[in-house]
């Protein structure tokens, strides 16, 4: 067996995951810990302060209320949540992000994140929920407050260790095994409770960026899933595992539209010139009562657009130039004032990219670009699972204490395992939290996980780390012991290689549930064959073979995201009804099937078996 030294970690709260979820969780339990002498360790698979979705920056906070300031109602969010999701969403969990996201943005803002203000000193808002930031260094920020809150405390934070899986004593949390992603050490975290925050996924579905553009994904490549298959392996209950998100974006480098769309004004239209969320409207009827509140769903304006390309009237479009005109009419006739408003329109259009997708402002550079001059292609993306977003899917979490809601067992954001906590992309049913509502939802699991140690303050067995360590090392050995049997290790009947492996998961995913290839179409049969391929492709990662450490990790997010693609098919394949055309499309139940299917799908993998069931759908006020 590869030789590597194990290091053993005994602590009382483990958090597994360093992104906007995971810094909210420090920052609190940091506080609740020390102050009862608990101790708290994150573990975070990169460099914390660049780490996650919110890398590269952010140009919007996408989900602040303005409560106290009058400026929303807290029924307000509930509602646009659940109608965004077509009827399906926790209210319980939505309204208690709602309640506390506006403090998280206020703590931003104290921690030193530029936000933009009006001549009034209010935050500009970008559109009804959202505000504007200079956020190219917003992760920095957030994560530099829960390094100091954990420095303070005396609290340890690892990073560059990737977290394979949980470690349980019978129904209760016990810990995570990972491994160092620089060195060569095995992990073992004991601890009372864990909290798993380590995102959603990406490259399940194979991306449009193929070949030369391949890593290049709207979402961001590192996060694999990981959550997903901690929460399930623990034997948690997931739901909405069939809500993934498509995001449509900027072609070929993924840019924000929110801003387009939302601050500018500005229209989408096909080649043909038509505006399709126009020109369509009609279709919305069908998906009433959802088609017909404002703002329209996400997943039915991704719809009409995709009615377009079907209809031969693709490419997609953002009228750019018409929206920057549009904005700096009011200014025609005074030829400077008119000079400067345009050219703090180009500046505002560039930095949303350079604030958060690098990539699409070097894309326009070499195109050609100029917004205010010409239009942009924009087109729908591959699918991600990105529960705090658009999408839905992530694990089943007890409601608030105090709400009045059906959906509570102990411990608010507690999953169905007894002392696993989640947060962000890692929960489901409640989303649009985005960054803010992500880090508040953190907050608050962290503070519900101090309370459950206190209540269950034992450290419970772990057991059978040698096994566990043998057999995360495996695709190591079988590697090293079979490599040089061919002339090219690259092509050997002994092992799979990670990239193979992804690439072979990305095939069945595209072609069987409904992947760009495939129009986002799927069906009862072609899930059955796909669950089939995807049962031998688990077979075959018995035999995953990493020359190195490197490949061990690209490893072990595989085999993590193919548990998300599993518990993604069987869901799809479980709701007889399309409810999220734009996202996917049942092609043999096509339609909405509100009497049978507004309800939760949620499913467990337990003993071996998948169970999945139906739960009532209870809105709250
Ligand atoms: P993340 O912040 O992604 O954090 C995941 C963490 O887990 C990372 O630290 C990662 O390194 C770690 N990790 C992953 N796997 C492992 C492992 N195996 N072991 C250990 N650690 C691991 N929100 C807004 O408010 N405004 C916006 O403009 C906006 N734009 C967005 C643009 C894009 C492209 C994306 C993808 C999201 C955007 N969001 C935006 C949403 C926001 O980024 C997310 O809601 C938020 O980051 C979710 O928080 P999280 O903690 O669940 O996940
Ligand atoms: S981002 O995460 O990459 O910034 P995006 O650009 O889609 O997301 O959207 C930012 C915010 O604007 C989100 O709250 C999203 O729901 C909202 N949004 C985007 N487009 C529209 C639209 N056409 N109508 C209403 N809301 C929109």
């Amino acid at each position: 067996m590869a030789n590597w030294e194990t290091v053993e970690v005994t602590t009382d709260l483990l958090i597994c995951g360093g992104g906007m979820a995971a810094s909210g969780a420090a920052v609190e339990a940091a506080y609740w810990a020390k102050k009862n002498g608990l101790k708290v360790t994150l573990v975070d698979k990169a460099a914390f302060t660049r780490s996650g979705a919110v890398a590269m920056g952010l140009s919007a906070i996408n989900e602040y209320i303005g409560y106290g300031k009058g400026e929303n109602q807290l029924q307000d969010y509930i509602n646009y949540v659940r109608q965004d999701l077509m009827g399906i969403a926790r209210d319980d969990l939505v309204f208690n992000i709602a309640r506390h996201v506006d403090s998280s943005v206020h703590l931003f803002e104290k921690w030193g994140l530029p936000i933009w203000t009006d001549e009034n000193g209010k935050y500009v808002r970008e559109g009804r929920w959202q505000i504007m930031i200079n956020g190219e260094s917003y992760k920095v920020i957030v994560a530099e407050a829960a390094k100091n809150a954990m420095d303070k405390a005396g609290f340890e934070i690892y990073e560059r260790v990737f977290i394979v899986g949980p470690i349980m004593d019978g129904d209760r949390i016990a810990g995570a095994y990972g491994f160092g992603t620089r060195e060569d050490k095995f992990y073992v975290f004991k601890a009372k409770a864990v909290f798993a925050a380590m995102g959603g996924a990406v490259h399940v579905f194979r991306p449009r960026s193929v070949g030369e553009g391949m890593g290049r994904s709207w979402y961001p490549p590192f996060n694999s899933g990981s959550t997903a298959y901690f929460t399930i392996a623990a034997g948690a209950e997931m739901t909405c595992q069939e809500i993934r998100f498509i995001p449509v974006r900027f072609k070929d480098a993924y840019g924000p539209v929110g801003a387009w769309f939302l601050l500018f004004k500005s229209r989408a239209t096909s080649a043909t010139g038509g505006e399709y969320m126009a020109v369509r409207k009609a279709e919305l009827n069908n998906w009433a009562p959802y088609g017909l509140v404002k703002p329209i769903p996400a997943n039915l304006r991704n719809y009409l657009g995709m009615l377009d390309v079907e209809a031969g009237m693709g490419p997609l479009y953002m009228e750019t130039a018409e929206a920057i005109a549009n904005l700096a009419k009011a200014f025609e006739g005074d030829e400077k004032a008119f000079k400067k408003k345009m050219k703090s329109l180009e500046n505002e259009a560039w930095e949303d990219f350079l604030d958060m997708t690098v990539s699409q402002a070097i894309l326009w550079a070499a195109n050609n670009i100029y917004p205010e001059k010409s239009r942009s292609e924009i087109a729908a993306c591959e699918p991600y699972f990105i529960g705090s977003h658009s999408g839905g899917s992530g694990a089943w979490v007890s409601g608030p204490e105090d709400v009045n809601t059906p959906y509570k067992w102990g411990y608010g954001n507690m999953t169905t395992v007894k002392g696993l906590f989640s947060a962000g992309d890692g929960t489901g049913a409640s989303s649009h939290k985005f960054s803010s509502g992500s880090h508040a939802e953190g907050r608050f699991a962290g503070k519900e996980a101090v309370r459950f140690i206190l209540d269950n303050n034992s450290q419970p067995n772990v057991g059978g780390i040698d096994e566990i360590k043998a057999k995360c090392l495996k695709p190591l050995d079988t590697y090293a012991a079979a490599s040089k049997f061919t002339t090219d290790p690259m092509i050997n009947p002994n092992y799979i290689l990670p990239m193979q492996f992804m690439f072979r998961l990305q095939k069945i995913m595209d072609e069987y549930a409904g992947g760009v290839i495939s129009g986002f179409k799927t069906s009862k049969a072609l899930c059955e064959r796909g669950l089939e391929l995807l049962a031998m492709l688990k077979e075959d990662s018995e035999k995953m073979g990493a020359k190195d450490r490197y490949e061990l990790e690209r490893c072990w997010e595989n085999f993590q995201r193919v548990w998300q693609a599993e518990a993604h098919v069987r869901t799809i394949l479980f709701r007889e009804e399309t409810r999220w055309p734009g996202y996917y499309f049942r092609a043999d139940c096509p339609k909405m099937d509100e009497a049978n299917w507004k309800v939760f799908v949620n499913c467990a993998y337990k003993n071996g078996q998948w169970e999945m069931k139906k739960v009532p759908v209870v809105p709250i006020g």
